[in-house]
């Protein structure tokens, strides 16, 4: 008797464990993946030939290629390289490993890029993929934002291709004074699905030229506005970083940065400008409507970050994660509190980890990003031939999903190996004790 106590005490015990660790937050720290790097950036060329002849006329220029948007979607990692200098082949790609080193294949495919073809993708910086595998794609037309001897090719527009059916099935093109068709910097997105009828849902996406401004995409009525505030400029403090000891003043970039809360009520979304500390909200409500009279007095600001930020994600669970650029580090806040100087590290400095660009989730619980020494690549830096990696993808187990899963993230306990084998167990006690 006092055996089968023991061993039952024993086994709920165990089970007990099992239940803790099938709350993933338990395997946070230190479950950090290196997925691909690259010293440079190549891709999936149809022959050698083909690339040769490529690296011949200049439209591949290895050193002014870099990765910068990342999402995924199926097991699928999706990359953006934006066309910031001459020689970027393809603006938008899937990671595919060939010959046993990961590859950058241009999605949907070499077609829809060609250079000069408006009605094809010419340059992208940013997309998202919704639920339903709907990719939003973001192209500026043009061929070079830090190339002033480069033209605007083509006016900024708003693609939808949806994944599963392989099919485009929207293109919008923004007029002039939604987004500039010759100075447009159309930076990052995110997607408003909140809406029951998955028509009805929006595209709320920074732009980066002149004083910034917030892009707003109506799908349902196929129609776009444009939101402006003195909180989307660069401010004065935030030009200046020192990143490894090395001090840099970057040019005036405004908003660039921007992330959605949670599905629910009260929608907020966060912004803040890469020159400039501080992040900023605004009620998606206000974002919504075809003319907003004045934002000002809905715009709350949210307080000091550690450092300037490229791209900034925000979970189900309404945690805010941005790269704190002079630190190598990625940060993380939770959004239901009050200001941001609260946000501590979720990464700690890591020299591996030189500008953290930009976010997104996976259904298993992981937080990706990529980081790509972005101000290497600036200031003419960056070294592609030495032993070093410039680009690299990581995941890191954060338990969390993405902002616009439906669902209720707010759940604690979740069902997986963990849960069943305690269930399990906790049967098998009360048996072995009947
Ligand atoms: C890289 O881009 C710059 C700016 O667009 C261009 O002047 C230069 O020729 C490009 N490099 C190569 C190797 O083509
Ligand atoms: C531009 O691209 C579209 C879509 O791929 C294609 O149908 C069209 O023929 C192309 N136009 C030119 C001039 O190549
Ligand atoms: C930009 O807009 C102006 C005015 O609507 C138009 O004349 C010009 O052709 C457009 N350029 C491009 C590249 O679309
Ligand atoms: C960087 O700037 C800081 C602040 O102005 C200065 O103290 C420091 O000496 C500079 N470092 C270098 C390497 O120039
Ligand atoms: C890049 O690194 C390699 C190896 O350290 C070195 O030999 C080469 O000179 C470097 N190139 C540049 C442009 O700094």
């Amino acid at each position: 008797m006092a055996a089968t106590a023991r061993s039952l005490a024993c086994v709920l015990l165990c089970a007990l464990c099992m239940l803790g660790l099938s709350d993933g937050a338990d395997l946070i720290s230190g479950d950090t993946v290196l997925v691909y790097e690259w010293t440079f950036i190549d891709y999936d060329w149809p022959s050698d030939d083909a690339r040769q002849l490529a690296l011949d006329d200049g439209s591949f220029a290895p050193i002014n290629n870099s990765i910068n948007g990342i999402k995924t979607y199926g097991g699928v990692v999706y990359l953006t390289v934006p066309r910031w200098r001459a020689g970027v082949p393809a603006t938008l790609t899937s990671v595919v490993m060939k010959g046993g080193r990961p590859v950058l294949r241009p999605f949907p495919s070499w077609e829809w890029q060609v250079v000069g073809n408006c009605s094809t993708i010419q340059y992208v910086q940013s997309m998202e993929i919704d639920r339903l595998g709907r990719m939003w794609i973001i192209d500026n037309g043009r061929l070079a934002v830090f190339d002033p001897n480069l033209p605007q090719v083509c006016a900024p527009k708003i693609l939808v291709y949806d994944i599963k059916k392989a099919e485009m099935v929207r293109v919008h093109t923004f007029p002039n004074d939604v987004a500039s068709n010759s100075t447009a910097f159309l930076n990052d997105i995110v997607i408003d699905a909140s809406a029951d009828d998955t028509d009805g849902w929006f595209a709320y996406i920074s732009d980066s030229s002149r004083a910034g401004g917030i892009v707003v995409y109506d799908y349902k009525q196929d129609k776009s506005h444009r939101v402006t505030h003195p909180s989307m400029t660069a401010a004065t403090d935030g030009r200046r970083m020192t990143i490894n000891g090395r001090n840099y003043t970057f040019p005036p970039v405004p908003v660039n940065g921007v992330a959605l809360s949670p599905i629910g009520k009260n929608m907020k979304l966060y912004y803040c400008a890469l020159a400039g500390y501080n992040l900023y909200t605004l009620p998606t409500s206000l974002l919504k409507q075809p003319t907003v009279a004045d934002v000002g007095t809905s715009v709350k600001e949210l307080g000091r970050k550690a450092s300037q930020s490229d791209g900034i994600a925000i979970s189900n669970k309404g945690t805010l994660y941005y790269g704190a650029l002079q630190l190598n580090a990625v940060y993380r806040w939770d959004t239901s509190s009050q200001d941001v100087s609260s946000s501590s590290p979720l990464l700690i400095s890591d020299v591996r980890m030189q500008w953290p660009n930009a976010f997104a989730f996976d259904d298993e619980g992981y937080l990706w990003f990529v980081s790509n020494k972005l101000q290497q690549y600036l200031f003419n830096e960056l070294n592609i031939t030495g032993p070093e990696s410039n680009f690299r993808v990581w995941k890191i187990y954060v338990g969390e999903k993405s902002y616009m899963y439906k669902g209720s993230g707010a759940s604690g306990l979740r069902f997986g190996w963990g849960m069943l084998v305690a269930v399990v167990s906790v049967l098998y006690a009360i048996m072995s004790y009947i």
